[in-house]
């Protein structure tokens, strides 16, 4: 495996592989990798078959940050994240500093105007057009012939896939399924955050959701506002949490629905102490 940090050297290879006819899966991330990445990057590796090569880029990006967001203290840790790349079967890791993706005068960014506004885009205001224009960049500088994006961030991987559809970038994008720890917490890299007691009262986002689906199984249709509220009042009970948003939508549209049944999807972003964290599901699934 090997380890490149230069724009230009990682868009020559991947010239090279375009002109050779080398299938190239990609995966993008911001580093600090747990099992919901590896088993990204596993994916990667069986899209690309023995013959292609599987990419992982780690940046942090700083434009997807809004300012009094977690940017300088986000973890890093780059000798595990490459020992870890290699592991699962990456052949190049992608590193690039923020000054080759972002020079002094950089001034393009991808704003997606649909799927962007609601949910993390209402209470991230920025965050979207970070995430939008940097995943423009990387695929124009790898570009791959596959991208594997988590179902762990939902609406990111919709709006990914919208953005690739306007702009005709000739990439397929794969949604890999969220990885939970053993009791339901979504895998994340600010998990990392939580400490003491926050670590159990943070299984609240999951068992909401397995609250949902419970309640959905007993009637056919339920009131949008009346189980948000029940759900805020169940997280709430914990000391630390406070609920940011609850929301049940269309999966394809991401538009909110007022009745909510089998076909909705609910996502929610709660703080639990100072740390925010996110989840969603499918509400007619098992367990979340
Ligand atoms: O999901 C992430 O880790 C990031 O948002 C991404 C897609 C790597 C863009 O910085």
């Amino acid at each position: 495996m090997r380890v490149i940090t230069s724009v230009r050297i990682m868009q020559h290879l991947a010239l090279r592989w375009r002109r050779q006819g080398v299938h190239v899966a990609f995966v993008p991330t911001m580093g600090y990798l747990h099992a919901g990445h590896l088993s990204l990057i596993r994916r990667a590796r069986r899209l690309a078959r023995s013959k292609g090569k599987v990419v992982v880029s780690i940046f942090v990006n700083p434009t997807q940050f809004g300012p009094t967001e977690d940017f300088a203290r986000y973890p890093r840790d780059f000798s595990r994240d490459r020992k870890l790349c290699r592991e699962a079967g990456a052949d190049i890791v992608f590193a690039p500093d923020t000054k080759a993706i972002y020079p002094r005068d950089f001034s393009t960014y991808v704003v997606e105007e649909d799927l962007s506004w609601r949910m993390e885009g209402e209470s991230r205001p920025t965050h979207f057009r970070g995430v939008g224009t940097v995943v423009a960049k990387l695929l124009n500088i790898v570009l791959p012939d596959v991208a594997v994006f988590g179902a762990k961030d939902f609406q990111q991987a919709m709006v990914v896939g919208r953005i690739k559809r306007d702009l005709n970038f000739p990439v397929k994008i794969v949604i890999a399924p969220t990885i939970r720890e053993r009791d339901g917490l979504a895998m994340s890299s600010r998990n990392r955050y939580l400490e003491g007691p926050l670590r159990e009262q943070a299984l609240a986002l999951s068992r909401a959701i397995t609250k949902a689906r419970g309640a959905i199984r007993q009637r056919t249709a339920i009131q949008a506002d009346a189980l948000r509220s029940e759900l805020r009042t169940f997280i709430e009970q914990q000391s630390a949490m406070r609920v940011d948003y609850i929301e049940f939508f269309d999966p394809v549209t991401l538009q909110p629905v007022h009745s909510v049944d089998r076909r909705t999807h609910m996502a929610l972003a709660v703080f639990v102490g100072s740390t925010r964290l996110i989840d969603n599901a499918a509400l007619d699934g098992g367990r979340p």
